[in-house]
Formats: structure tokens, C-alpha cells, sequence
């Protein structure tokens, strides 16, 4: 039935699995995730949403959550492998993140690439109303835009990507990386996080394919597509809210509590994922106990590190690493009772997520490359005291916008220490003019006003087609 006038398109359903298995279906809401991104942005507005459920096997028909209906796509056990754990997460996923991992090339991966793109394509032109805008979701789904271009040109169609997208040198090794531009170039508007990105893929539009670029967008076959930086964000208020509440306020004092109460708290919260940069961040935290710049007693970090991507080699060999370092640190440094490092590798909720925040006086976000990491966004969001020290990467997207924060190369393993030092030298009880300017940023950057951007320009991009 073709009635859908806004139709996401994105490799999962925002449901959480978890629930989902025993019948219950509710929104995904994990730390940084698409779902947990559009949320907000979709619950008011009639929408479809087109995925996966995140297991292979069947179709069922599910009902909707939260106002938005989900329409399921049925992935096989070789799709899963050769798609998703394939072809996304071992081909572009570590190229288009630096290479902090080789990427993985197999002949088959592509063919899975296409069939699967091709599914997501044929249920979005079934269910899209016509001239609906039909928004297009991150890496998986490169070949999207063009394959759904064939068969509805009426429909607006946007694509989003929420990785980086990676310099010439890096892109060029794809063997397929012909495709992949021309099956982005489906779409009327093609956003990325940042500037640079937009300028990648310019040079490459031109250097593979002989596109003509200007600062707006791309000329090719006949046709204009636009292109742009959009910075996708978090939603400050509900964010605020939560973190202003009284439960929220109990629990982060209680858990200062069962920690024994040390001086300072350092946090860090990732996707177990080799672009986070744990393992250089534990290097420097072990160095900084080594030297004695730190005292495991007075100093905590804790750790969270939510299982992904479980099944994909380079991740179950990072767990192994991250989870040996830790037990050499806590078997080293720590005392009965008391552990130097607080490793959690579980899911958790918002309530507790926000607590943790509130609990900690240095937020250590220091990924070797991440398209944004919202993370680092959800921290200052939760700092209603005005108090807490962000660390951050300069690779993660979120740097161009959160400039007052400790910026550090997590590279420079002794520049990390000492930044690690500075940020946990301020007075953890008295309101910043750091944190207070990046609270400022995000008032008036928040998810609303992102997909509101967007969804302008690609009005503004389809009007001028
Ligand atoms: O950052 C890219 C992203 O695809 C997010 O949208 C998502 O939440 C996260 O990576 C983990 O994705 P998945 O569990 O689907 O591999």
C-alpha cells in the first residue's frame, strides 16, 4: 500500500531486540545509536520505518512503536554474515574509519551488498506514497538512493551518513568504489557529519566518475545533487529532564557510594568497537598508576564497554585484549574491595546512563575516528550542574562543534595522560565557562534542529531539481 509519506530507511528497526525476543517491542534507545538519535525527531511525525530486527530467520509482522510503523525486512543467515558482518562491518566500517583495522575484501560480500540493498530498495518504493521523502540511513545502505531512483522518481529521496567518510587515498581502495559513489548519487541530497567529509567525497565524485563539484553539491548524468555537513545531535531537553530528576540524583550519589567514595570518577562509555580507542585509553590510565600520577584509591574509572558486533572477528579479539588489560590493571592496582578500573560490559538504561554521567567528574570520550559520537553530547547534556570536564578526541565528529572541551590526540598516548591530569585538576563542585558554553551549543543544536536542517535542504535541493 503506497500511503507512507515519510519513510526512514535504515539497516535496523529501532526496536530492542532484547524485549523484542519475549514479545515486548519498545523503541532502541542505546548510548550514540540511530534509534536513540531519531526518536525524538520521528515519534510526532506519521512515519515508516523500514529494517531489520537484528536476528536472522523469518518475517512476522510487528506492531508499531511508539506511533512509527515498522516494516520488517527478512534477513537469511548468509545475508547477515555477508552483508552486515561482511561487506558493512569488515569492508567499510574499517575503511571508512582510518584503517585502524585492514579492511576485508571477499568478492562474495559485494553480491550480498547488492541483493540485500535491493530488498530495502523494493519496500520502500512499495510502501512510499507518491512524492514521499524517503530518508536514507548510513553505510549499509550506500546502494539505496540509485536503486530506489529507478524505480520511483517521483519520490524526494535524502541519504545520511553517520560515519565518516573517508579521504581519497583510503576510499580508492575499494574495488567497487565506482558503485558504491553512484549508488549515493540516487539520492537529491547527500549529508555528512562534517565538512571534510563533504569534501572527500567531492574529489572523488570527480576523480572516479568526472562529476563536476562546486561548494553545493554535484552535476552528473544531468543532474544536480546536493550535498552538505549536518551534525547530527542528541536531544538536550528530555536529556536535561532526565538528569535533573530526583531518581537520577539518588542514584549518582549512590553510586559514588559504591564505589567507596573516591575523590574522582572518570567515565567512559563505548560500543566495544577498535575505533573507540579503549585500548590506548587504558594504556594511559595503567601508565598514569605506574608513574604515581594517579592513586588508585583516590582515582576510579569506569569503563562501559556494550558488546557489538559480537560475531565479527576483529571485535571478539578486541574484547579478549580490552578484557586482559583490564584484569592486569585491576590485579596490579587494585586492593581488596576496591578495583582501579570498573569494567561494565553491559546495556544500560537511560536512567542509570544519566546517573553515571552525573557521577562522573571527568567524561573520557577519546575514539581513534567517530562520525560524531552523541556520547560526548549526552555528558554535557546531562551536566545540568554546569560542573565535569569532557575529554575528547579531535577524530571524533563532535570536536568541530564541542571546542571548549580537553581536545587531545588519543594517539599521543602521553599528551592523553596529561590531559587526563588537567581535566581531573579542575574543581569537580564548581559550575565551568567550558561546560557551560557546550551546554549553551547544544540548546540550540539539539536533534530537532538537525533533522529540521536537513529535511529543509533536501525540500530546498528537490525544488530546484
Ligand atoms: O555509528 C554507526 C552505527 O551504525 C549506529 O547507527 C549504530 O547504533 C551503531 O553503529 C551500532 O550498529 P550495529 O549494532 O547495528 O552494528
Amino acid at each position: 500500500m503506497r500511503d507512507a509519506s515519510l519513510v526512514v530507511i535504515a539497516s535496523r528497526l529501532p526496536i530492542n531486540d532484547a524485549a523484542a525476543s519475549e514479545g515486548v517491542f519498545e523503541w532502541r534507545r542505546s548510548p550514540g545509536g540511530l534509534g536513540e538519535a531519531l526518536h525524538p525527531v520521528l515519534i510526532n511525525t506519521p512515519t515508516t520505518w523500514i529494517g531489520w530486527a537484528g536476528k536472522a530467520g523469518p518475517t512476522t509482522s510487528l506492531p508499531d512503536v511508539d506511533g512509527v510503523r515498522l516494516v520488517l525486512i527478512e534477513l537469511s543467515e548468509e545475508d547477515v554474515r555477508d552483508h552486515y558482518e561482511g561487506f558493512a562491518n569488515s569492508t567499510l566500517w574499517p575503511l571508512y574509519h582510518d584503517a585502524i583495522e585492514p579492511a576485508v575484501h571477499h568478492r562474495r560480500w559485494w553480491e550480498a551488498y547488492q541483493r540485500v540493498n535491493q530488498r530495502y530498495a523494493d519496500h520502500a518504493a512499495r510502501v512510499a506514497a507518491h512524492g514521499a521523502v524517503v530518508w536514507v540511513q548510513d553505510y549499509h545502505l550506500q546502494l539505496v538512493p540509485m536503486m530506489l531512483r529507478a524505480q520511483r522518481p517521483d519520490l524526494r529521496i535524502g541519504f545520511f551518513l553517520h560515519v565518516p567518510f573517508p579521504p581519497p587515498e583510503l576510499f580508492m581502495q575499494l574495488p567497487r568504489r565506482a558503485e558504491l559513489l553512484r549508488g549515493m548519487l540516487g539520492a537529491d541530497l547527500i549529508g555528512f557529519q562534517r565538512i571534510q567529509a563533504v569534501h572527500n567525497f567531492h574529489q572523488l565524485v570527480a576523480k572516479v566518475l568526472g562529476a563536476t563539484v562546486d561548494e553545493n553539491g554535484v552535476e552528473i548524468d544531468g543532474r544536480v545533487v546536493s550535498t552538505g555537513a549536518f551534525p547530527v545531535s542528541i536531544d538536550t531537553a528530555e536529556m536535561e529532564a532526565l538528569a535533573s530528576s530526583e531518581e537520577v540524583v539518588q542514584k549518582a550519589a549512590q553510586l559514588r557510594a559504591d564505589l567507596g567514595g573516591p575523590q574522582r570518577v572518570i567515565l567512559s562509555v563505548d560500543r566495544l568497537d577498535y575505533t573507540k580507542g579503549i585500548e590506548h585509553r587504558l594504556k594511559a590510565y595503567r601508565e598514569l598508576l605506574v608513574d604515581g600520577r594517579l592513586k588508585a584509591a583516590e582515582t576510579m574509572l569506569v569503563q562501559v564497554a556494550i558488546p557489538s558486533r559480537e560475531r565479527v572477528e576483529q571485535y571478539r579479539l578486541l574484547r579478549d585484549r580490552v578484557e586482559s588489560e583490564v584484569g592486569r590493571i585491576n590485579g596490579d592496582f587494585g586492593r581488596v574491595g576496591v578495583a582501579a578500573v570498573h569494567y561494565l560490559s553491559q546495556v544500560f538504561d537511560r536512567t542509570e546512563l544519566a546517573a553515571l554521567y552525573r557521577a562522573a567528574d571527568v567524561m573520557a570520550v577519546t575514539p581513534l575516528r567517530d562520525g560524531m559520537n552523541l556520547v560526548a553530547k549526552e555528558y554535557v547534556a546531562a551536566r545540568v550542574d554546569g560542573c565535569g570536564a569532557l575529554v575528547l578526541s579531535e577524530f571524533a565528529g563532535a570536536a568541530a562543534e564541542l571546542t571548549q572541551a580537553y581536545l587531545v590526540n588519543p594517539h599521543d598516548v602521553e599528551a592523553l595522560k596529561d590531559t587526563l591530569i588537567q581535566a581531573l585538576q579542575a574543581d569537580p563542585t564548581e559550575p565551568n565557562p567550558q561546560m557551560l558554553a557546550m551546554r549553551e551549543h547544544l540548546r540550540h543544536h539539539d536533534i530537532q534542529a538537525w533533522a529540521w536542517s536537513y529535511l529543509t535542504a533536501l525540500e530546498a535541493a528537490c525544488a530546484a531539481r
